[in-house]
C-alpha cells in the first residue's frame, strides 16, 4: 500500500521524529539519533536494562554515591541549590539529596513532561521542606534556571555516563554550556563510563536475555506506529560493537535481509547487511575524562572510581 499525503496527518509529517527519520534513513550512513529510542515504551525497556546482571553502570554509580555522598556534600557546600540534567524518574537524585541535607533547592530539568511530574511527586514525599522548581526543557537547547535559585551556590548533576551519548565536541560544548547556566563558582558531579575488557563491555549492551536488543528494535515499532511504517520488526537485529579506535559502543539495528520499507508514504530498500546507526556509548580514561572536562572550562576536583575500575564520578568546579 501506498499512502497518499491526505493519508499522512501533517502532524506527524512535520514532526521532530518525522524529520530525524526521513533525515537520517536518506544519508549513505543511516543514522538516528538516540534521543529517539525513549519513548515511554523504551523508557521503560531502559529501566529494565539498568536492572540486567549485565548492566554495570547503574548499580556501580549508585554504589558510588552512597559511598561518597557525604564528601560530595561537603565539596559541595552548605545551601546549594541542586540542579539536575536530564533528570527522567530522579532515583539517583534521591541518594544524593538523603547526603545533602542543606541542599537550599532541587531543579530537575527533563523533555519528558510525565517523568518529571511523577519525580516531583516522589520527591516531595521523602523531602517534604525542599523547593522544588521542576523545568520542563530539552538541556541541549539555551534554558534559563528559575528566578528562585540565582543567588544559591549551584551543584550540577548529570549521572549515568549519559554524556557518553555525545560525540567529544559535543561533550565539551554540552559542558560548556552548563558551565554558563550554572554559573561563576559552581560544581558540577558527571557519571562517566570507564574503559575495560570487552568480556564486561559487550554483554553491557547485548544482553542474554535480549532486552537490550528489545530496546533498540523498539525504534521500528515505534516508526510503525507514529510514521504509518510498515517495518516487519523481525526483519532486523541489534548489533552492538565496541568502536575500539573511538572507544566506545556502537548500537546498530541491521537489516537481515534485502528488503523495501516504507515510511510516511516514502519507499527505503536495505540490503542484507545493512546497518542503521542508532547510539553510541563512549567511554573514557580517567586521563581522558579529566581533560576533556578542562578543555571545557572545567577544574576536576575529586574523582571516584569503584574498585573494579568501572565506573567514575568526577566532581568539577568551574574554573
Ligand atoms: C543512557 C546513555 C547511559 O550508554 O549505557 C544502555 C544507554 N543503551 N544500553 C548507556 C544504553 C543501551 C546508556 N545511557
Amino acid at each position: 500500500m501506498t499512502l497518499t499525503a491526505d493519508d499522512i496527518d501533517a502532524e506527524s509529517l512535520h514532526s521532530d521524529f518525522a524529520e530525524a527519520i526521513l533525515a537520517g534513513l536518506s544519508q549513505t550512513a543511516r543514522n538516528i539519533p538516540c534521543r529517539f529510542l525513549y519513548d515511554a515504551r523504551g523508557s521503560e525497556l531502559f529501566e529494565e536494562i539498568t536492572r540486567l546482571d549485565e548492566y554495570y553502570p547503574t548499580r556501580t554509580e549508585i554504589g558510588l554515591l552512597n559511598a561518597h555522598g557525604i564528601e560530595i556534600a561537603k565539596l559541595a557546600g552548605n545551601g546549594c541549590a541542586v540542579v539536575e540534567f536530564g533528570s527522567g524518574s530522579s532515583r539517583k537524585t534521591h541518594i544524593l539529596l538523603d547526603h545533602m541535607n542543606t541542599a537550599s533547592a532541587y531543579v530537575p530539568i527533563d523533555i519528558d513532561d510525565a517523568a518529571l511530574n511523577q519525580a516531583v511527586a516522589q520527591l516531595k514525599q521523602q523531602f517534604p521542606e525542599l523547593p522544588l522548581h521542576p523545568v520542563h526543557a530539552d538541556f541541549s537547547h539555551g534554558i534559563a534556571l528559575p528566578r528562585e535559585i540565582e543567588n544559591a551556590p549551584k551543584l550540577g548533576f548529570f549521572p549515568g555516563s549519559t554524556i557518553g551519548n555525545f560525540e567529544l565536541y559535543a561533550a565539551v560544548d554540552f559542558l560548556e554550556r552548563a558551565g554558563s547556566l550554572l554559573g561563576e563558582g559552581s560544581h558540577l558531579l558527571v557519571g562517566a563510563d570507564l574503559q575495560k575488557d570487552l568480556d564486561i563491555l559487550l554483554p553491557a549492551y547485548d544482553d542474554a536475555k535480549g532486552v537490550t536488543a528489545r530496546f533498540t528494535l523498539n525504534l521500528l515499532h515505534r516508526i510503525n506506529r507514529e510514521l504509518s511504517g510498515n517495518l516487519e520488526v523481525e526483519r532486523f537485529k541489534h548489533r552492538a560493537i565496541y568502536n575500539q579506535r573511538i572507544g566506545r559502543i556502537e548500537i546498530y539495528i541491521e537489516s537481515l535481509i534485502d528488503q523495501d520499507v516504507e515510511i510516511l508514504g516514502r519507499r527505503f530498500s536495505f540490503g542484507k547487511g545493512e546497518r542503521i546507526h542508532v547510539e553510541n556509548s563512549h567511554k573514557y580514561t580517567l586521563p581522558q575524562f579529566r581533560d576533556l572536562a578542562r578543555k571545557a572550562g572545567w577544574e576536576t576536583d575529586q574523582v571516584w572510581s569503584d574498585a573494579d575500575d568501572l565506573f567514575s564520578l568526577h566532581f568539577l568546579s568551574r574554573v
